[in-house]
């Protein structure tokens, strides 16, 4: 009986009991395995609630080792005290991702009717000083995914003069990123003000994630309606991935989705393997989404020759395309210029492969003495095809979206 469109959209599921338990975005009530962390943040802000600035801190883990997470739990503790004289702004640095846009956001956190006008950067900031010495407040600024800010280094800079401009209270910087490059990129002076104090987030084992799935899933599955063995194994392969609760939580109720659509009475190991391959190909692609502009072209570039084969045919075997590296810069650079962009140059080209194949979007290997000597050859770990439109969507959309697209580099 189908002639009414939307029946079933409220039909209770067979296997879920609190599906956005299970999604990335909840913030459990209790972070497993990270108590060592949370008290090193805890250790690190404490000077700031009594008053004092305290040190900076930065953070730096993989992605999905639970840093959001626990930084957002203790921003939850600290706003459950009384008296205290730390005033916190959490940033996503995604969306936030200028000096002005995050000066923006602490006005607008703290002195909402204040920004609203519209002000320049000199007056928000004097504002924001004047607002931290009226009676010596420390402000605390957590910039998560801190690597996405484009004038990174003029941020820092304005946050650490505020300090030496300020006559009463301070300013706290949290630094969070899953950048491992990230650090070698800042400017020294930047650096040193960042890092005067460091945490490891390590990533998750496959006991420690089977710990966490089960957890979750006792609330986010009806009772009975997902194996023990289906648990372990998406604990099993995030781990073997790369040690990340995201995806392992992503694998479990992708599984779910399928055994639902199949009108199963359990999560099986079998949906769990068809949701690991969904899960992975679905990160990847938010991954390419998310890369900075060159390094998309640079993938850009190496899904369209893939597509097109390379013009060493004997590289080229069934669907593996291996293609050279030199041929992948030319492609890069006329790409580049034809979008009136300066090709980086072949230096940052090599740096930019390493991310790239550190992230797992490509791998790499030396070819041995050859036609063309000692030269490096590349291929893309996921479908061309997929990888190709992901990239159009993205650049096509900055290029429409006027205003703070990717488009407008340093
Ligand atoms: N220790 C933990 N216990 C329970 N759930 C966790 C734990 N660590 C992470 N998670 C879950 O994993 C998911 C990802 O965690 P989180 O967003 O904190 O990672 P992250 O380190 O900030 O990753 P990224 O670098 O990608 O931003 C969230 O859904 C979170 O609830
Ligand atoms: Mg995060």
């Amino acid at each position: 009986m189908n002639d009414e469109p939307f029946a079933g959209i409220f039909k209770e599921s067979n296997i879920f009991a609190q599906r956005d338990v299970l999604s990335p975005h909840y913030i459990p009530e209790h972070l497993l395995f990270r108590d060592a962390q949370i008290n090193e943040i805890v250790k690190a802000v404490t000077p700031t609630l009594r008053g004092e600035r305290g040190r900076n801190l930065f953070i730096y883990g993989k992605t999905g080792t639970g840093k959001t997470s626990c930084i957002k739990h203790v921003i939850a503790k600290i706003k459950e005290l009384s008296e205290v004289r730390a005033r916190i702004s959490y940033i996503n640095c995604r969306i936030y991702n200028s000096r002005y846009r995050v000066l923006n956001k602490i006005t607008s956190d703290h002195m909402p009717l204040y920004a609203k006008r519209g002000y320049g950067i000199i007056d928000i900031y004097e504002r924001i000083i004047n607002w931290i010495e009226e009676d010596g407040k420390i402000l605390i600024v957590v910039l998560d995914e801190i690597d996405s800010v484009k004038d990174l280094d003029d941020l820092i800079y304005t946050l650490s003069r505020a300090n030496s401009d300020i006559k009463s209270g301070g300013v706290a910087i949290v630094g969070i990123s899953n950048n491992v490059g990230f650090k070698e990129d800042l400017d020294p002076r930047s650096r040193s003000t960042l890092y005067e104090k460091e945490l490891v987030f390590p990533p998750y084992n496959s006991t420690e994630l089977s710990t966490i799935l089960k957890e979750r899933s006792e609330r986010g599955f009806k009772k009975e309606r997902i194996d023990a063995a289906a648990l372990n194994l998406a604990a099993a392969i995030a781990a073997n991935e790369s040690g990340d609760a995201r995806l392992a939580l992503m694998i479990i109720s992708k599984a779910g989705e399928i055994a639902e659509a199949k009108g199963a009475e359990k999560v099986t190991q079998d949906f769990v393997r068809e949701a690991s391959k969904e899960a992975e190909d679905e990160m990847a692609y938010q991954l390419v989404n998310t890369l900075p502009e060159h390094q998309k072209l640079i993938v850009y570039a190496i899904a369209l020759l893939s597509l097109q084969g390379s013009r060493y045919k004997k590289l080229t075997e069934g669907s593996d395309t291996y293609i050279f590296s030199g041929e992948v810069y030319s492609k890069y650079s006329g790409i580049s210029e034809s979008m009136h962009r300066e090709p980086k140059s072949s230096r940052w080209y090599r740096k930019y492969i390493t991310d790239l194949e550190m992230q797992g979007l490509i791998q790499t290997y030396e070819s041995g003495k050859g036609i063309r000597g000692h030269t490096k050859l590349i291929k893309l770990a996921y479908p061309p095809e997929k990888i190709k439109s992901t990239i159009e969507k993205a650049l096509f959309k900055d290029n429409e979206g006027g205003e703070g697209g990717a488009v407008q580099d340093r």
